[in-house]
């Protein structure tokens, strides 16, 4: 590979042994500077098939709706900066960690409380998202644009766990920089899996990383960075993990559990919703930044195919309301052929009873996983926001899970924003899904904690879908908190009560969700760095309502 001079070395081998001279030449280049936010194309299917041309910029304008029950906020009209915004960012810049003088992310925690670091001092890749958008909405692009390049070498980096090679496009979980005050030099060690608990590649870094390039492309308005031949590599080695053929019947990612923000096991193996919206969002940024030219265009038409058939299968199947819950509730079983409407064999007896009271007559969800014989009725919200960011959920669905957040309120949000998922898993269930993990018991960390983080994620989700009031009485909710408890990375208890057992303090991703979701409502123009607007070709063909007509 020209340019960036990536070579393939033992994952023992520090970066510092590798030719940096080109990652500079890369940063040096001059800067395409053109109109902010609204300077950077937008690839639709329309225009793939009128010989990939470009236009301008979509716009990401949020639909206007009121809705009489939406929750108040005491905060409704004020952009006031709030006083935890300048501590927020005073942890924030604390958190920043530099390669040879430059910065090139943040840590995950600098909780200086407690001795045992594990590795809360590296870097993570999904972690540094909502850093990377609080840098890039305070114009700092430099740190994001570090990062994106940093990572892009690790890429380059040989991965093995034991005698096995893992495939040249995963990227890294976390990295470390090792500063050594001798020789004064600076070394990075990686993570892509070998060392994580349970030996799990990290499959949305990738997808983040692609995630993350469009947004910094769409904020600064520098194409120069994504269209060197390093970014366009690095996007084709990422996705030709997930578009290469194999046994797979279904357009959605198989995946094993702890791949994901939730890397332990949770019973998400399989086609969880998080990494299939993040997939089909990656798939959608790259469509937006891929060259037509050489095999750039050969991996455009794999993504265009992909994504119809992703589309059509995760808002069909994966979709649940109180109608289709119904139908499911009656569905018969053992049906051979291709008129089968239980295509995918569920039992209705495997239908847990918490879902029936929970389902609202309005509203509804993307469930957590659908696979032969089995469907995890399990609400995460990760997957359902994302889901609403990228578009893969049509309008309607966007607006029925915004109706559900709010009809579950109690549930989903309680005291702190927000539910990682809903219910927990307890008793002989926990034991036999989780392997008795004693950090994973009820409504503890990823098995029904609260995760300041998602924050971010709610409030983008509520600006996109026009009901930022919901989003500013989840903003009330972590200030009348967060700050005091020193910042914790999750909150325990069905109401979200106690900051969460083995909580790190200062967890870096709860300060940079907070200030990217004041920064999004004070300037809701934020939203397109993080959005896609819907794809008009890419129409659902549902036969039932998503949810209620809207009013
Ligand atoms: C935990 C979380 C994971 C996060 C990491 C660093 O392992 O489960 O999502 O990336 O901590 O904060």
């Amino acid at each position: 590979m020209e340019g960036c001079g990536l070579r393939a070395v033992g994952s023992h081998c520090s970066l510092s042994e590798m030719d940096d001279l080109d990652l500079t030449r890369a940063l040096d280049k001059p800067r395409l500077k053109i109109e902010r936010k609204r300077s950077f194309d937008e690839r639709s299917m329309s225009e793939l098939s009128t010989g990939y041309s470009r236009h301008d910029g979509i716009h990401d304008s949020p639909r206007g709706r009121s809705v009489l029950d939406t929750p108040l906020s005491s905060a409704r009209n004020s952009f006031e900066p709030h006083p935890m915004m300048a501590e927020a960012w005073e942890a924030l810049r604390r958190s920043m960690v530099f390669f040879r003088g430059q910065p090139v992310g943040t840590l995950a925690a600098v909780d200086n409380t407690t001795d045992e670091v594990l590795n809360y001092d590296q870097v993570f890749v999904r972690d540094f998202v909502p850093s990377a958008l609080a840098f890039l909405m305070n114009g700092e692009p430099d740190i994001v644009k570090h990062f994106l390049l940093k990572t892009l070498q690790l890429q380059g980096w040989e991965k093995r766990v034991d005698r096995f090679k893992l495939g040249e496009g995963v990227m890294p979980a976390s990295f470390k920089v090792l500063h050594d005050p001798i020789r004064e030099t600076d070394n990075i060690v990686a993570d892509f899996g070998e060392s994580a608990i349970g030996r799990v590649a990290p499959v949305d870094s990738g997808f983040w990383w692609i995630i993350l390039l469009r947004a910094y492309t769409k904020s600064t308005g520098d194409l120069t960075l994504s269209e060197t031949p390093e970014c366009q590599k690095g996007m084709k080695l990422i996705l030709s993990l997930c578009l290469a053929e194999g046994f797979d019947t279904f357009p959605t990612l198989l995946c094993a559990d702890g791949c994901s923000m939730i890397d332990r096991r949770m019973g998400v193996y399989g086609y969880p919703i998080e990494i299939q919206a993040l997939f089909f969002m990656a798939l959608r940024s790259a469509l937006s930044m891929l060259k037509p030219d050489g095999d750039g265009r050969e991996c455009i038409e794999r993504i265009v195919k992909r994504l119809h058939a992703l589309s059509f299968h995760m808002r069909n199947y994966f979709w649940l309301d109180h109608q289709n819950l119904n139908d499911i509730y009656r569905f018969k079983t053992e049906e051979y052929s291709h008129t089968a409407v239980n295509k995918f064999n569920v039992m209705p007896d495997s239908i847990p009873e918490w879902v029936f009271d929970f389902m609202p007559l309005r509203g509804g969800y993307f469930v957590g996983n659908v696979g032969p014989a089995h469907m995890d009725f399990r609400w995460f919200a990760l997957g359902n926001c994302v889901s609403i960011l990228s578009s893969l959920a049509t309008p309607d669905q966007s607006m029925a899970i915004m109706d559900l957040l709010e009809h579950r309120w109690a549930e989903l949000v309680g005291e702190m924003p927000l539910k990682i998922c809903y219910p927990c898993l307890e008793g002989h269930e926990w034991r036999i899904v989780t392997g008795c993990d004693p950090k994973n018991t009820r409504w503890s960390y990823h098995n029904g904690g609260s995760w300041p983080v998602l924050l971010w994620q709610l409030t983008a989700a509520c600006i996109k879908t026009g009901r930022p009031q919901i989003a500013r009485r989840a903003v009330d909710l972590i200030e009348s908190r967060l700050h005091r408890d020193c910042w914790p990375e999750y909150y325990d208890g069905k109401l979200g009560r106690y900051v969460g057992k083995q909580a790190r303090k200062y967890q870096t991703w709860s300060i940079a969700g907070y200030l990217v979701a004041k920064m999004l409502l004070e300037d809701p123009s934020h939203i397109g760095m993080i959005s896609l607007e819907e794809d008009k070709l890419m129409k659902p063909v549902i036969k039932r309502s998503a949810s209620w007509p809207q009013l």
